[in-house]
């Protein structure tokens, strides 16, 4: 059994334009010490895909069903105060997107990383300043960095300390919703070891969220490619990568520019859907080079290639 599995997940938001299907009908596993990515475009759903599994939603929810479960039981129906006692960082923890700059300034980092144990658990003040320590370094941190403040840090060694607080309760499934965005290659490639190293030495289960596709696949073991809220592909990342079947994963693979060769980055035409009022029938037919007749009357379902590889378009339903 997968450590999580998540079926038909929607969450929709009600706004003045209307109801905005942020996540609309999202399904896909993950197993223990796996990593999953969730690789779109800005706007298409992966922060709150993100939330919806951590339960933490706005007030304008208009819709959230489908389910979660994790080792077999289901946590979309468990009563919220059983979920934030026993689930939520405990179980699940999320590295939140543009948190590095959303650290309490005022507060030394041993405080904010131990603030859950202290607050939750009967760990004395001792044994939390312990486990904070063992944290740092395993986070690649020198103890020291505990007494410093937020603006004493680089943006590298702040991811570091938000990995270390979502790592405080030993969670065994991580969300991390683009935590190298911020920062420059060289510190990127840094962070991207350390969650290697990470996903190794503590059989986490990843679900790592990103724009990038490349970044993506060099931790990620499958990837799943989001459109317009609804997953267009999922599948190993080498498939996805050497072989995708979806015309919007070839767009997206075609738009990373390359160090050999003559061949030009192409750009993806077109723009990013309204979720309040996609397109009809496909809702990637109006960007996409090879829509034909049915493509804009109804949407293809989710085609399994094999066991493993799953796409959503008509191209492959004719086939
Ligand atoms: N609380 C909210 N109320 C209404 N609409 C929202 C809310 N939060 C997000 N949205 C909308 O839901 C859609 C998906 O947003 P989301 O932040 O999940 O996308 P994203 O893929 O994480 O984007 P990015 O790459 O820019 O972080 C967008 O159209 C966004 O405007
Ligand atoms: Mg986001």
């Amino acid at each position: 059994m997968p450590r999580l599995q998540v079926k038909d997940m929607r969450l929709y938001y009600s706004t003045l334009r209307g109801v905005v299907r942020a996540v609309d009908y999202v399904s896909f596993d993950i197993g223990e010490g796996e990593a999953l990515g969730i690789v779109g475009e800005s706007g298409s759903g992966k922060t709150s895909l993100g939330l919806s599994l951590m339960r933490l939603l706005p007030r304008n929810v208009h819709t959230f069903e489908g389910s979660i479960s994790l080792n077999g039981t289901e946590l979309k129906t468990l009563p919220e105060e059983e979920f934030r006692r026993n689930v939520r960082w405990r179980k699940i923890a999320m590295v939140f997107q543009g948190a590095m700059n959303a650290l309490n300034p005022v507060l030394r980092v041993e405080d904010q990383i131990a603030e859950p144990l202290l607050n939750t658990t009967s760990t004395s003040r001792e044994e939390a300043r312990k486990r904070v320590e063992d944290l740092l370094k395993m986070v690649g941190l020198s103890k020291e960095v505990a007494r410093r403040y937020p603006h004493e840090l680089s943006g590298g060694m702040k991811q570091r300390v938000l990995i270390a607080m979502a790592l405080i309760l030993d969670p065994q499934i991580l969300i991390m919703d683009e935590p190298t965005s911020a920062l420059d290659v060289s510190i990127q490639a840094q962070i991207m070891n350390l969650m290697k190293r990470l996903k190794s030495k503590l059989n986490l289960s990843i679900l790592f969220i990103t724009h990038d596709i490349a970044l993506a696949s060099d931790i990620c073991d499958r990837l799943g490619v989001v459109y317009a809220g609804e997953l267009a592909e999922i599948g190993p990342s080498e498939t996805i990568l050497t072989a995708p079947k979806h015309p919007y994963t070839q767009l997206l693979l075609a738009s990373i520019p390359k160090l050999t060769g003559s061949e030009m980055p192409k750009f993806i035409p077109g723009q990013t859907p309204d979720l309040a009022n996609p397109p009809s029938g496909c809702r990637f037919h109006p960007r996409c080079p090879y829509v034909f007749q049915p493509c804009s009357q109804q949407n293809p379902s989710l085609i399994i290639l094999n066991q493993q590889h799953s796409a959503r378009c008509w191209l492959l339903e004719k086939s």
